[in-house]
């Protein structure tokens, strides 16, 4: 794992981007997987002024979302696909038939997760998985005590992110979907690299658990301790609780000019 610090969200953002950049500058025919909420909205906003300003181009590029909501519409502004769309896809020249969202309303789900699977493995896989992290741990949607080498699959949200994710629905805690389809952890784990990203004091915790505790499935995120290229992009406040933060600060102050520069 690589522990990146950084002084505040935009500069986390920034260097996040800069990796997008990186691999897609190198690799035109790159496959990422993205991911909704708060936190990549600032890597999002870079992208597209990457994209309007620095000739990013993304007309080769293939995305594979992380999750959805079943049971809300793409015209639903709270869907995932929605978030996509306003955020990003409308903002950069991604062809429409290489976006890659589960579908929330999909008739059959286990077909539907199956082929999704089989769409990321023909795509060749994924070079760059971006990452949020809940406050319980869960990456994508895989709440505690997800396998390991779970694959797509319908999830029941836990009531801890039923709560957080109210905020995009009115507050309202029962207008929130309980069931979602979300890419597994053993799909996220297939990544060529991933990029996980945490903002703010309530992340602690998740980012402590997830870094410097065992590897359990309390704390689904913290199965990256076994990735062979994770990198945790933290703001100073989600980096509060971290045992070895000076270490972390030490070993990225000497990184070798030669590694990719971010
Ligand atoms: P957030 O969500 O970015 O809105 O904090 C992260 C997550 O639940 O994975």
């Amino acid at each position: 794992m690589e522990v990146i610090i950084c002084k505040d969200s935009r500069e986390a953002s920034i260097k996040a981007a800069r990796l997008v950049e990186h691999q897609v500058r190198s690799k035109p025919r790159s496959v990422l997987g993205l991911a909704t909420g708060a936190t990549p909205l600032g890597l999002y906003g870079e992208l597209v002024r990457m994209h309007r300003e620095d000739a990013l181009d993304f007309s080769k590029v293939t995305t594979f979302n992380l999750d959805e909501y079943l049971g809300l519409p793409p015209s639903d502004e709270r869907s995932y696909r929605y978030f996509m769309y306003s955020n990003f896809f409308d903002k950069v020249n991604i062809p429409e038939e290489n976006i890659n969202i589960p579908d929330g309303m999909a008739e059959d789900v286990v077909r539907h997760c199956a082929d999704y699977e089989y769409r990321i493995k023909r795509a060749g896989g994924i070079d760059i998985q971006i990452l949020g992290i809940g406050v319980d741990g869960h990456i994508g949607f895989n709440e505690p005590s997800s396998s390991f080498t779970s694959r797509t699959r319908i999830k029941t949200l836990a009531p801890q992110t039923i709560k957080d994710n109210s905020r995009f629905f009115g507050g309202d805690e029962s207008k929130v979907p309980e069931h979602v389809i979300t890419m597994g952890i053993g799909t996220v784990m297939e990544s060529r690299m991933c990029v996980l990203m945490a903002f703010g004091e309530s992340k602690a915790d998740a980012v402590s658990a997830c870094v410097e505790g065992g590897i359990s499935i309390v704390c689904p995120a913290s199965v990256l301790q076994l990735h062979p290229n994770a990198k945790i992009i933290v703001d100073e406040a989600a980096a509060g609780k971290l045992k070895l933060a000076d270490y972390y600060k030490w070993v990225y102050s000497k990184k070798p000019s030669w590694q990719v520069d971010i």
